[in-house]
Formats: C-alpha cells, sequence, structure tokens
C-alpha cells in the first residue's frame, strides 16, 4: 500500500530512480535522460466512451485532427522536385510534394473545380503536375492553377480564385509535418522540448529501414497508451523473467511532449536475491544476444553486466552498418527512450531500439486504428541510403512476425495486439464505465486524455 506521508503521485517504485541508475553507467548519459518532470495531474477516472462513442471520434474528427501538427512522411519519401506523399487523416487528406526549387509544399488534396481527389489516398509518386482525372484541370508543384481546359466557360475562375488550397508544412528532423489549421502556432512552438532534447541524437541522419502498417482492433489511443508505460512489461512480455526489471522514468515536458525511457540490462532492484552482474550478463545473452548462454563471455572485473552489454551490442551494430556506434553512451545504446508528441507521434532516438510510431484512428470505427511502425537506421556518412520500403501492410489478424526487419519485437507486439484486442471488448463490458491510472506509472495516459479534453472544449 502507498506510504501515508507522500501526497499522491509522490510514491515511486523501491530501488534507484532512472537517473540515479544511469550515473552508475561507465559512460556520461545524454543531459536530457538526467532531466525529470513529472507533475501530479489528478487520480479521476477516465470513461470508456472516450474510446467508444461514435460522437467522440467525431469530435475528435471535427476540432482535434483539423488542428495540430502531424507528421506526414519522411522527408526522404519525397527527395526530389515533382516527389509526393499524400497524407490522410479521416476525411482531411493532403499531398506533400517538393516543388522545383527544392522547398516542401504541402496542398488540400481536393481539386477546385469540382472537388474530386486529385491523389489516392496514402498514395506516393513522382510528377510535373497535379491534373485532375475528372475534367483535366491542372496544378503546379506549387498547387497554381495552370492549365484550366475550355476556360471560355469559366470567365469566373482562375489561378487568383482556383489555386489548391495550401496546407501548412514544416520539418523537423526529417520529419515532415503538416497542419490543416491556418492559424496554429508554428511547429517549432508546438514540438516544446524536443528540438533541445535530440540536438546531439541526428534523427534527421536516419533511414526508414522498416515499415509496417498494421490495423489495430482498438480506438487510437488506447493503441497508443499500449506502448506508453512500462508497467505491463512484466505481465504481457516477460513471461516471469525478473532478472532485469525495467527501472523508468515518466515525464511530461509542457504541453505536447511526453517520455518515458527504462534501462535494459540493470539490475531489477526489487528482487529479493539480486543478482550478479556476471548472471545478469549470461541472461541478456541468451535473450538478446547471440541466444547462447553458455558462450556468454566472463564479465571483466568492474565492469557492469550493462556497460558490458551495450559494448558488445555497439560492436555488433556497428558490423551489420559498417559504422563506428562506440561513442554512443550505455544509455543511448541500450534503453528503451520513448519520446511522444501530441496526438500521435512516437519517436525513438535510441540506437538498439530505433523506432517510431504513428497512429490513426479508423475514420468510421471508433474501435478501430492505423499503426505505421518504422525502424530508423543512422546513414552511414559517405553511403548513400537506400529508398524507403513500401510498407507491409497486416490486417488486424496478421501477425508482426511476417515483418522480417523487426526481429524479436515481432512475437512482443503481437502480445500487445492481443491487449488491444480484449480492452476493446472489455471496454463495454465493463459496468464500471471508467478506467482508473496509476498516479506515475500511467501519467502519460492522462496526458493524452488532457490534451484531447483541451482541444475538445476548444
Ligand atoms: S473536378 Fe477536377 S477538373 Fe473537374
Ligand atoms: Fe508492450
Amino acid at each position: 500500500m502507498a506510504e501515508p506521508n507522500l501526497n499522491p503521485g509522490e510514491a515511486r517504485a523501491p530501488g534507484p530512480t532512472y537517473q540515479e541508475a544511469i550515473l552508475r553507467d561507465a559512460s556520461a548519459p545524454p543531459a536530457a535522460f538526467l532531466e525529470h518532470s513529472y507533475e501530479f495531474m489528478g487520480d479521476h477516472d477516465i470513461p470508456y466512451v472516450n474510446y467508444t462513442s461514435k460522437e467522440f471520434l467525431q469530435a475528435e474528427f471535427d476540432k482535434l485532427w483539423p488542428r495540430v501538427w502531424q507528421m506526414a512522411c519522411r522527408e526522404e519519401h519525397i527527395p526530389e522536385p515533382g516527389d509526393y506523399h499524400v497524407y490522410d487523416i479521416g476525411t482531411l487528406s493532403a499531398i506533400v510534394v517538393r516543388n522545383s526549387d527544392g522547398a516542401i509544399k504541402a496542398f488540400r488534396n481536393a481539386c477546385m473545380h469540382r472537388g474530386t481527389a486529385l491523389r489516392d489516398p496514402e498514395s506516393s509518386g513522382f510528377c510535373q503536375s497535379f491534373k485532375c482525372p475528372f475534367h483535366g484541370w491542372e496544378y503546379d508543384l506549387n498547387g497554381k492553377l495552370v492549365h484550366l481546359p475550355e476556360d471560355w466557360d469559366f470567365p469566373h475562375a482562375s489561378a487568383d480564385t482556383h489555386s489548391l488550397r495550401p496546407v501548412r508544412v514544416d520539418t523537423w528532423g526529417g520529419f515532415v509535418f503538416i497542419n490543416f489549421d491556418d492559424d496554429a502556432e508554428p511547429l517549432e512552438a508546438f514540438l516544446g522540448v524536443l528540438p533541445e532534447h535530440f540536438k546531439d541524437f541526428r534523427i534527421e541522419d536516419r533511414y526508414i529501414e522498416t515499415h509496417v502498417s498494421k490495423r489495430l482492433p482498438v480506438n487510437w489511443k488506447a493503441a497508443e497508451e499500449a506502448f506508453m508505460e512500462a508497467y505491463h512489461v512484466k505481465e504481457t512480455h516477460a513471461g516471469g523473467a525478473d532478472y532485469s526489471e525495467p527501472i523508468t522514468t515518466y515525464d511530461v515536458f509542457g504541453d505536447n511532449v511526453n517520455r518515458f525511457i527504462h534501462t535494459v540490462g540493470a539490475p531489477n532492484p526489487r528482487r529479493p536475491e539480486p543478482y550478479t552482474e556476471q548472471e545478469l550478463l549470461e541472461a541478456l545473452w541468451g535473450r538478446r544476444g547471440p541466444n547462447d548462454a553458455d558462450q556468454c563471455p566472463q564479465l571483466p572485473e568492474g565492469m557492469t553486466a550493462r556497460d558490458f552489454y551495450a559494448k558488445f551490442v555497439q560492436q555488433q551494430l556497428g558490423e551489420a552498418y559498417d559504422q563506428d556506434f562506440s561513442s554512443y553512451s550505455t544509455a543511448l545504446t541500450l534503453d528503451s527512450i520513448e519520446y511522444f508528441l501530441f496526438p500521435n507521434l512516437f519517436v525513438f532516438p535510441g540506437l538498439s531500439l530505433p523506432m517510431v510510431y504513428r497512429f490513426r484512428p479508423d475514420p468510421n470505427d471508433p474501435d478501430y486504428s492505423t499503426f505505421d511502425l518504422y525502424f530508423l537506421r543512422p546513414k552511414h556518412p559517405q553511403k548513400e541510403p537506400p529508398p524507403p520500403p513500401e510498407p507491409l501492410h497486416l490486417s488486424v489478424e496478421e501477425s508482426y512476425t511476417a515483418a522480417e526487419g523487426l526481429s524479436w519485437l515481432g512475437p512482443v507486439y503481437d502480445q500487445d495486439t492481443d491487449n488491444m484486442a480484449a480492452q476493446t471488448r472489455g471496454f463495454k463490458a465493463c459496468a464500471r464505465g471508467a478506467q482508473t491510472l496509476g498516479n506515475y506509472q500511467e501519467v502519460r495516459v492522462r496526458h493524452v486524455h488532457k490534451r484531447v479534453k483541451d482541444y475538445l472544449d476548444g
């Protein structure tokens, strides 16, 4: 039970904090990891109608999605003039394109004549202009109406009045963001601490190695929230293994950013009989390493399993990607470092867990969502990276293990998906009608609901 003399939100798991744990590493962790930013945000329950109701979904489409910055694609999706990419959210659709000057522009994906969508949903390609398939009105790469067939009949339409409607666009970290709201705050302000925290991570110098696009059997918010806490790891993923229960920091930075970071390979402070560092290394070796605990080396005197294992991972990935990762700190090499940008983007700047997530609601059904899962690897300083892969589309039933690039994480994501489907059923079966959240470990979930409410309340 909670200690009586603490205020709500002040209690922490026994043992060191994440910040204390990484200060024991041989290498200095990034300064941003040592920051801790938590504030108690209340302990009221969150009603399940926030996930299940069509009215709620519609209110989000009316008041939230048209007003927030959203990641439409990576810059590498549109490297050359004329390359375009279509981003859809609900009924909204934007074409993002690189114009002949190399600048990135975005427009509403709808012809100014009679509304026909100019490009298919989620499509990408190359063109010199956008020609409407219906009557042939044509727009250049800046959205300007350049050809109006039989213009004798349209004295009331011109480039001034009937060019494509621009959509706000900006970039950060190699991501292209759009915002349908002309009056929205600039992207830089919306990003809050992200640029400062990421200044040494060179996320813009990464390329997409793997892209999986999966339909999920749960509301978009619950899908995100499945990845926002490490509280579920022991029960859902670990299969009883307790050699290295993660030590986690949960942080909320301003309006739109939150974060968790949890250790990989630090001793479990909750274990009554702690493992020796050698035993810990053997456990890591068996689970994530070459899977042969017998071949686990002897830990050099005075070195922790975590520092040793980080060096091994740097070497292994260094060989795989023909690069030198030896300057990465232990924390940046091993830990699960997950930053969230409201409403729907997750970026992991770490070396061994290099993911990006994007979640979007199903336009018609609150119980489903689309999950884009990317692995971003550091670009080789001299070699040209491969072009972005076509996304591998997975249905609700299909397993992530179909995606080779996910390696041992495939089954882990499947375990999360099973939880999601069970939650969707339980949301409706639960007599209580609302969920209860942990004050610390589930503060990011509360943060999402708070921000959604901010938009819905206008
Ligand atoms: S609707 Fe596009 S040209 Fe007619
Ligand atoms: Fe999980």
